[in-house]
């Protein structure tokens, strides 16, 4: 599993405080996931695109995955940005006919290659890669955009109203937040974290050390899904050792939480540091 660590420290002083040319290359049957129906919904993991339950638990508008991505209500994606005439299947991964100047790429015009093989790969299915089909090489020589890159091609485009891989809005119906009832969006660069719980895009600081009594409370921004630990050490450069045990963050988007130091108001001086690790 991918770890990602971060810290940061602060004092606290005591007392102060495409089209027909490419379906022969789509034909090519050492490619697992040409089309949603070759691997995507047929290994159980996305299901019917149609069908109104997700298996991964999501609510969708519309009731359906089809209608949260096409619905004018929603996404309100051309149907030509993931379809290929003459006939509604198959809907390939990596092509479509395309709309007006925009090239059609299928779904990676937003789940774009790289990003989303990584993040197949981070979830333990390597079909992309040596193992698997693999037609994409071994998976660490691929470089995916950061998750605050705009990168999907058909971001903003004027076909969809997805936008914005950052998705640092948490407001319905806008960037990539088309599920009901959550922010969580997308894990374009492949690291295991969705939009704020990724630390380019989600902050993560101690906001303040406040003393309680003979106690201090700890006071962080983070994000739902991170594990956070608080440390302590007696000078800044010393050794931390763990004050908290690994907690996991509840909870969607920017999280506001806070650890009891009971007795910390009597220790003299101290230093914090938070550690962060996902999950
Ligand atoms: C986000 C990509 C996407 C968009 C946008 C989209 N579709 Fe689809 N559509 C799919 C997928 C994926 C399937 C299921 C294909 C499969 O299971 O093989 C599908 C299936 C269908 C089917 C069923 C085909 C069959 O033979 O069973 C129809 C009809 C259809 N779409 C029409 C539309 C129309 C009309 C629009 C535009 C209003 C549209 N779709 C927009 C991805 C999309
Ligand atoms: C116009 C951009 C766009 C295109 C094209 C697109 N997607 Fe998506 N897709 C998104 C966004 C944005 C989300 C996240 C929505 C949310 O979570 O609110 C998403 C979510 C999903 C999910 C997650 C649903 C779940 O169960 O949680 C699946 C699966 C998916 N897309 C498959 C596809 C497939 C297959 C295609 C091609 C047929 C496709 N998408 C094309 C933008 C797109």
């Amino acid at each position: 599993m991918k770890r990602s660590n971060r810290t940061q420290s602060v004092p606290w002083i005591s007392g102060l405080t495409a089209g027909l040319l490419l379906t022969a290359v789509w034909a090519n049957p050492g490619q697992a996931y040409n089309s949603y129906g070759d691997g995507c919904s047929a290994t159980g993991c996305h299901g019917d695109f149609r069908s109104s339950t997700s298996p991964k638990g999501t609510v969708f508008p519309g009731g359906k995955n089809h209608e949260m991505h096409r619905d004018s209500a929603a996404m309100a994606t051309d149907c030509e940005l993931c379809h290929t005439s003459p006939d509604r299947t198959p809907v390939y991964t990596g092509s479509s006919d395309g709309v007006g100047t925009v090239t059609g790429l299928g779904c990676s015009g937003c789940h774009v290659g790289p990003g989303l093989r990584k993040h197949h790969a981070t979830k333990g299915v390597t079909a992309c890669y040596s193992g698997g089909a693999g037609c994409h090489g071994d998976g660490t020589t691929e470089t995916a955009s950061a998750e605050n890159v705009i990168s999907p091609p058909y971001y903003g485009n004027g076909y969809t109203l997805a936008n914005n891989p950052r998705n640092t809005a948490q407001v319905a119906n806008t960037n990539e937040n088309w599920s009901m009832g959550d922010f969580v969006g997308l894990d374009n660069d492949g690291n295991g974290l969705a939009d704020l719980a990724d630390y380019t895009v989600g902050p993560f600081r101690l906001l303040s050390v406040v003393p309680e009594g003979s106690n201090l409370r700890v006071t962080w921004l983070t994000a739902g899904g991170r594990t956070n630990t608080v440390q302590a050490a007696g000078n800044v450069s010393g050794t931390y050792t763990n004050l908290s045990s690994g907690t996991k963050i509840l909870g969607v988007g920017l999280v506001t939480t806070n650890y009891l130091e009971v007795g910390g108001a009597t220790k003299g001086s101290h230093f914090f540091r938070l550690k962060s690790q996902y999950p």
